[in-house]
């Protein structure tokens, strides 16, 4: 049975086993900015492919983008990023410090359960902050401006970094611009050099409707997908993988009928699709993920409606994905400000209009990150002696797990052993990611790919040189079976 693991442990694992390492390390971390290591990039590019394929490749009204990070400027201001993107923010005036509303407020919901012993559950929590603030959910970030200032105000009086406890004088929750920018050309202090760096990977699927719509033989309903970096100037990135200022998204803008009845019917279907989704082609517990539809006072702005799947991260439910109602409002807007028709002419009808958008949006790199804590287990097993022992094993399913099959040779200084393992390995690693290790006794190399995810593990013995086959051990049940060279093509093709 797998247990949520704290976030800690994670950290540590994915630091040791090559996932993910503090950013620009030798100069001095800085805190909540990470790189993938080779395992961590060989896991993030798997999970890429396997959502490309199931959203690109295997789908006739899907089609695939790749657009600019740095978009013309009137881009964001269309869009109403420039007037509309910001976090909470609200300052001590004593200190002068900053602080995210929301965080501050997540952190005093966190010491509550521990001063109650974790004997209070969430909804004991909410039916309290229900009567005092008037607040439906434990996800500050949802709550609006008043709501927040109202709890900071008599739940947090004193700043929460000052050693000495004194009162702090509040302003008032203010909007805080999260997009990064940077200058093209030469001339720094021109005013037309700014440039926005993208929060978001949508606009540039909204900007190229058009040329698809001109170049393609796409028609409503269709969709267009793209996966790349977006940059937000976060107060407080953190939780690992979950908030950070560079990551990667993977957006959908699925272009459906102006009748809201039909728009709403699509947005339905993609909430089902969804869950689907992350069960059964990602396979993380269904335990851990939820919906939750957002309230009407955290809507963002360009939304008539917008549910986040939830996954269930060691500190409580927290967004893993989007799915908005986001109506014309792009495509109106570009229109409006560009003077380039947005109007879909339906071959069929004849009618001309406006396409609605059902936009399903989720960040690659934290589902990176449920994906290991999916994954993640201490497992205690007795051993070939009889004794207990525990092993840290990665329950990666096969089609993302980093590296799909370890090859050892039973004996390092075996010609035979050593050639057989590398023939295999070139006759595999063309359609697999394998891994050649022939370091240390034969239990030791489990465990390392264990902690890996590997799924299965070959040993090439004596056997194989006598009788052409090889032992195939089973990473979850740790079972092993007898197979032949020949066959260990097939044996995986069925498998992936
Ligand atoms: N185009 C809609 C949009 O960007 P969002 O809810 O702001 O919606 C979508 O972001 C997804 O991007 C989130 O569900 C989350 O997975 C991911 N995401 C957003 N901000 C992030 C951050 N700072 N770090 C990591 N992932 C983030």
């Amino acid at each position: 049975m797998l247990r949520m693991h704290s976030l800690e442990t994670i950290v540590s694992w994915a630091k040791r086993k090559w996932f993910v390492y503090p950013w620009s390390d030798i100069y001095g971390w800085l805190a909540n900015a990470w790189d993938y290591g080779p395992y961590g990039i060989q896991l993030k590019k798997n999970i890429q492919d396997l959502r490309w394929k199931t959203f690109v490749q295997q789908k006739p009204d899907m089609v695939g983008l790749d657009a600019q990070i740095l978009m013309h400027p009137k881009v964001w201001e269309t869009s109403g990023h420039v007037d509309n993107f910001d976090d909470p923010l609200i300052d001590d005036k004593n200190t002068g410090e900053r602080f995210r509303a929301d965080k501050i407020i997540e952190d005093q919901i966190e010491l509550m359960r521990k001063w109650n012993n974790e004997a209070l559950s969430d909804d004991d929590i909410i039916k309290t902050l229900q009567e005092k603030y008037w607040v439906t959910n434990l996800i500050p970030e949802s709550w609006s401006f008043e709501k927040m200032h109202d709890f900071i105000v008599k739940e947090i009086p004193n700043n929460p970094n000052s050693k000495k406890s004194k009162p702090a004088d509040r302003t008032e929750v203010r909007k805080f611009q999260m997009m990064f920018y940077t200058y093209q050309g030469v001339v720094h202090d021109d005013a037309d050099a700014k440039i926005w760096m993208r929060p978001e990977t949508a606009q540039g699927i909204f900007v190229n409707f058009r040329n698809i719509l001109d170049t393609t033989r796409m028609r409503v309903p269709f969709g267009i997908a793209q996966i790349g970096k977006a940059f937000r100037n976060e107060i407080t990135p953190g939780n690992f993988l979950y908030r950070t200022r560079e990551f990667e998204q993977m957006e959908i803008e699925y272009f459906v009928s102006n009748k809201k009845d039909e728009a709403m019917k699509a947005f339905e279907d993609r909430k089902v699709a969804s869950k689907d989704r992350w069960e059964n082609k990602l396979k993380l517990s269904a335990d851990k993920i939820r919906f939750r539809e957002h309230e009407s006072d955290e809507l963002s702005h360009y939304s008539d409606g917008t549910f986040d799947v939830e996954f269930e991260y060691p500190r409580g439910w927290g967004e893993l994905q989007g799915i908005a109602y986001r109506t014309d409002f792009d495509l109106k807007n570009h229109q409006e400000a560009s003077g380039k028709n947005m109007q879909y002419n339906d071959p069929f009808t004849g009618e001309r209009y406006i396409p609605h958008v059902i936009e399903p949006s989720f960040g690659l790199s934290r589902t990176t990150l449920a994906v290991m804590l999916d994954a993640y287990d201490e497992e205690e097993y007795t051993n070939g002696k009889g004794e207990k022992e525990t092993r840290v094993v990665a329950r990666f399913p096969f089609a993302i797990a980093p590296v799909k099959v370890a090859i050892f040779p039973l004996i390092k200084k075996d010609e035979n052993h050593v050639r057989i393992s590398h023939e295999i390995y070139a006759q595999l690693s063309g359609s697999l990611m394998v891994e050649y290790d022939d370091g240390g006794a034969i239990g030791k190399r489990y465990r390392r790919q264990d902690e890996i995810g590997t799924p299965y593990c070959i040993t090439v013995d004596n056997a194989s040189t006598e009788s052409g086959t090889v032992t195939v051990r089973n990473r979850d049940t740790m079972e092993q079976e007898t197979i032949k060279i020949d066959e260990l093509l097939e044996f995986f093709a069925k498998i992936s």
